[in-house]
């Protein structure tokens, strides 16, 4: 059987054959298909993008059915265990686990490169003593672009690695200083001798000591979580990155889009509204009851469910082990129990196995940055520093990609057709309405 697709047009009669190529049609073969000469051929309408494969890519893997996260082919299982968060970020950059001597290459470059320029200190101390942390991010990475104008040379191979290693070093110093700012605390230096996540800890937590030691099992589950949430493919902010990196922008500018994109609460915010939810159910004798209000559609299982995961997600099942480890030390979170009757009640209701409702990353993830002392804002900054090496191999694979055109979608305009401009003596008053109000 060919691999084709054969349309009838049927308001012309006409037949076209259009190629499949890997399980997809190319939406530009649909052009040719025209009710006359002067049609402008037909689209794909897809808000959302949820039909639409908008790139070839081959960072990560996803099946949503079977519960499968693999980056560059590696599942996610095996790195959660076996690697590093620096590793993963080189992994998922270059398409390859790095032999000995190009990690340590790569881990001194990122260590080397985790001081910020003095007046990005002055410009933080500027934002006002409660400003959110995540809005700092945003407009401190943005601002870093200013610092290191030869960024927009986006052609130059050189010259964009140069910016990837800089942006993945700086991001944690910018997070924990934004945290500190917070605290209204002095932000503290990177100390070069330390792990990527022991440097960062340091960075949050550090107070009169001459060097912090991190408990190593805190670090190690934080190096887990980076490692979880380093990427996801074509997600919003992923979307973001690519779209505003298509336009040739230096990456500074594309990554503080893509940080916009992950503030929002549909996207980096959902452990935030788990713990919120935690906290309102507040014992576990209520959970049954909860749990029976979602079902009659009052409110959500926050925590539950996933666009592409229709199977637990597999992200959620190390972070679960990895909870673990974490309350070992720091002591059992009392929403613990809460969540894990939560469950253990849903997993087995066929409210939710119907619907294929499962737990996803961020239902045990907020419980961990609790334990860990990490008030809620900072948790999209936490999301953000490892997701920032996907946004990069996103916008390096984008920027590289001979098919590649600035991100330009169509629409179908349904406003009005052409009128002529009335004077202003001539209009009525309150005929306007403002579109979202
Ligand atoms: N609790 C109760 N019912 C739910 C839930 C939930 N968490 N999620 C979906 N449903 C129901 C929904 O009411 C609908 O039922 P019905 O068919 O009777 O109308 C059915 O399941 C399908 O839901 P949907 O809204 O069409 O599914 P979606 O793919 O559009 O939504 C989601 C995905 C993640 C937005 C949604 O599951 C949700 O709101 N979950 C809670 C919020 C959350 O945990 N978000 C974090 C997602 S993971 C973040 C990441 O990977 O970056």
């Amino acid at each position: 059987m060919p691999d084709t697709l054969t349309i009838t047009d049927n308001r012309t009669g006409s037949v076209y054959e259009i190629p499949v190529e890997e399980g997809a049609i190319r939406a530009a073969a649909l052009r040719q298909i025209k009710v006359d000469e002067d049609d402008f051929g037909l689209l794909s309408y897809d808000p959302a993008f949820m039909n639409t494969a908008s790139v070839r890519s081959a960072i990560t893997f996803i099946d949503g059915e079977k519960g499968i996260l693999r980056y560059r082919g590696y599942p996610i299982e095996q790195l959660a265990v076996e690697s590093t968060y620096l590793e993963t970020a080189y992994l998922t950059l270059f398409g390859e686990l790095p032999a000995a001597e190009e990690l340590a290459r790569f881990e001194h470059d990122v260590t080397y490169h985790t001081f910020l320029h003095e007046n990005v200190k002055t410009l933080m101390q500027g934002f006002r003593y409660d400003a959110h942390p995540m809005g700092m991010f945003v407009s401190v990475v943005a601002a870093l672009g200013t610092m290191y104008p030869e960024a927009a040379k986006v052609d130059d191979p050189e010259v964009r690695l140069t910016q990837a290693v800089r942006l993945i070093a700086k991001v944690p110093t910018i997070a924990a200083w934004s945290y500190r700012h917070n605290k209204g605390m002095p932000y503290v230096y990177p100390d070069n001798e330390l792990s990527f996540a022991e440097n960062f800890l340091s960075m949050m937590f550090k107070m009169a000591e001459p060097r912090y030691d991190a408990d190593p099992a805190l670090a190690r589950a934080l190096e887990v979580l980076f490692i979880l949430h380093v990427d996801h493919e074509q997600n919003c902010s992923a979307n973001a990155m690519r779209a505003i990196g298509s336009s040739k922008v230096d990456p500074y500018s594309a990554l503080a889009g893509a940080a916009a994109a992950l503030y929002g609460p549909l996207h980096g915010g959902a452990n935030e509204a788990v713990l919120r939810m935690l906290g309102q159910i507040g014992d576990v004798k209520n959970v049954p009851e909860f749990v029976d209000r979602v079902k009659a559609g009052e409110g959500r299982l926050m925590g539950f469910g996933h666009r592409v995961y229709k199977n637990y997600d597999p992200r959620a099942k190390i972070i679960k082990e990895t909870a673990d480890s974490v309350f070992e030390v720091t002591g059992r979170n009392p929403l613990l129990d809460i969540a894990l009757e939560l469950e253990k009640i849903a997993l087995e209701d066929e409210y939710f196995v119907s619907r294929k409702l499962y737990p996803n990353v961020d239902f045990y993830s907020g419980l961990i940055y609790q334990a860990l002392g990490l008030p809620t804002a900072m948790f999209p900054v936490l999301f953000a520093i490892p997701r920032t090496a996907g946004w990069l191999a996103q916008w390096l694979e984008g920027i590289t990609d001979p098919e590649q055109k600035i991100a330009r979608p169509r629409q179908l305009y349904v406003g009005e057709v052409e009128r002529d401009y009335v004077p202003i003596e001539g209009r009525a008053a309150g005929t306007q309405e403002l579109v979202g109000v």
